[in-house]
């Protein structure tokens, strides 16, 4: 096999995206499309040369050796084992599922059909997010004890308010930009701090949206077993160009991160291997402000996959850490919820005693009302 030829399942935003991303890319090819929107599906097959069909079984059948799904979030697990069952390597779309159940059934038949499995979580595959891993595990700025992070991703307020868009509603969203936007931040900083051990989380809604709906803006607080503090805050309501920051402090240095820069990270940096020591300085990185970084990551992230499926290697990025990230955005709720300090082994046993879908039993309630206040 020269290049992977993959089936796209589902044909919004994501895919267009990663269509658009990869479209000289020598590794892989988008050849079909599956979409249950019949118009849509052709209209995204015609623009970009594909075959499009609107039954799966068929679309599984067809000549394709592995899957890109972006669906909305409730669909994935149904899709993953779906495509899996019929022997398609499977590239799936973040959040992995809306529940960790469901994450642990997709595991199970990924590894069962002997597919490969990963999910789509582009942030682990920006030059910028791996010049910050790599100069941590140089020791540049040495042990880690704070980090703050933003992810500021501007969305058409019509989808967050319209009750019946999937977006951001807690049964087919699976909860707000906490969820949608803050796996991204936790699978970026389990990556560079390892396990998360406790939570404090604050959820609000800039915008007016119905009871149906979930939070646009969060702030958690995340202690890691390393002993490093993190403060990650999510909003879809703020008015600037999406864009994602990091400020990581360690013990000899500082790694600062905005996306909205043509040179995205600084270092600062006491170590004697820092590039320049006790200044700070900016690393070349293929970057550019969004939209461009998102392509890039794209780019990497599909063809990292399709060369895991053309070389039989396993995804150094594994499910079990993309449920990992959907365990903190469920701890970060919970302690919403509850209005205190919570652990993962107070989720742990709240999932086993309450059931994991009643973690947003009443949420509405706990969620301020920041648009009380505010005038659009
Ligand atoms: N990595 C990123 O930064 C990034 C960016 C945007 C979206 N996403 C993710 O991509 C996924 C899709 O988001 P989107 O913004 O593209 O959504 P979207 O609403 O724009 O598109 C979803 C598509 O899925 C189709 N669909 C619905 N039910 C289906 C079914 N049963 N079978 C097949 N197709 C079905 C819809 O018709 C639509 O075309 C989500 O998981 C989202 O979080 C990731």
């Amino acid at each position: 096999m020269d290049f992977v030829k993959f089936g796209m399942i589902g044909c919004g935003n994501a895919a267009t995206f990663h269509a658009i991303a990869n479209k000289k890319n020598p590794k892989l090819k988008f050849v079909a499309a599956y979409d249950v929107n019949a118009k849509r599906v052709k209209k995204f097959a015609k623009r970009h040369k594909l075959t499009p069909y609107t039954d799966l079984d068929t679309f599984l059948q067809s000549e394709i050796d592995a899957v890109h799904i972006s669906v909305p979030h409730y669909l994935h697990a149904s899709l993953v084992i779906a495509a899996a069952k019929a022997g398609k390597h499977v590239l799936c779309e973040k959040p992995m599922a809306n529940t960790l159940a469901e994450c642990d059934q997709m595991i199970a038949t990924t590894k069962e059909a002997g597919v490969k499995f990963m999910i789509a979580e582009n942030h682990r595959f920006l030059p910028a997010h791996q010049c910050i891993k790599d100069a941590i595990s140089q020791g540049l700025i040495g042990n880690v004890f704070l980090v703050r992070s933003y992810e500021g991703a501007y969305e058409n307020p019509e989808k967050i308010i319209n009750p019946d868009h999937w977006m951001f509603s807690y049964e087919k969203g699976g909860g707000g930009a906490l969820f949608d936007q803050g796996v991204h931040k936790f699978a970026t900083l389990n990556w560079i701090l390892g396990e998360v051990e406790s939570a404090l989380c604050w959820c609000g809604k800039a915008l007016n949206s119905p009871p149906n709906k979930a939070d646009d803006t969060a702030m958690v607080l995340l202690h890691y077993k390393c002993g490093a503090m993190a403060e990650v805050t999510v909003t879809t309501a703020s008015i600037h160009p999406p864009t994602n920051r990091m400020e990581l402090h360690g013990t000899l240095g500082t790694i600062l991160e905005d996306h909205s820069w043509e040179k995205p990270v600084k270092i600062y940096s006491g170590h004697s291997a820092a590039e320049v020591e006790g200044e700070f300085y900016s690393p070349e990185l293929e970057h550019g402000p969004f939209p461009k970084y998102y392509t890039i990551s794209f780019w990497i992230e599909d063809t990292y996959f399709a060369d895991c499926i053309l070389n039989d290697t396993t995804p150094e990025f594994t499910p079990e850490q993309a449920k990992e990230a959907v365990a903190v955005a469920k701890l970060a709720y919970l302690a919403a919820k509850r209005k205190t300090l919570t652990t993962m082994d107070d989720l742990k046993k709240f999932i086993e005693t309450e059931g994991e879908q009643s973690i947003f039993d009443g949420f509405d309630e706990v969620i301020q009302k920041n648009y009380e206040k505010l005038k659009w």
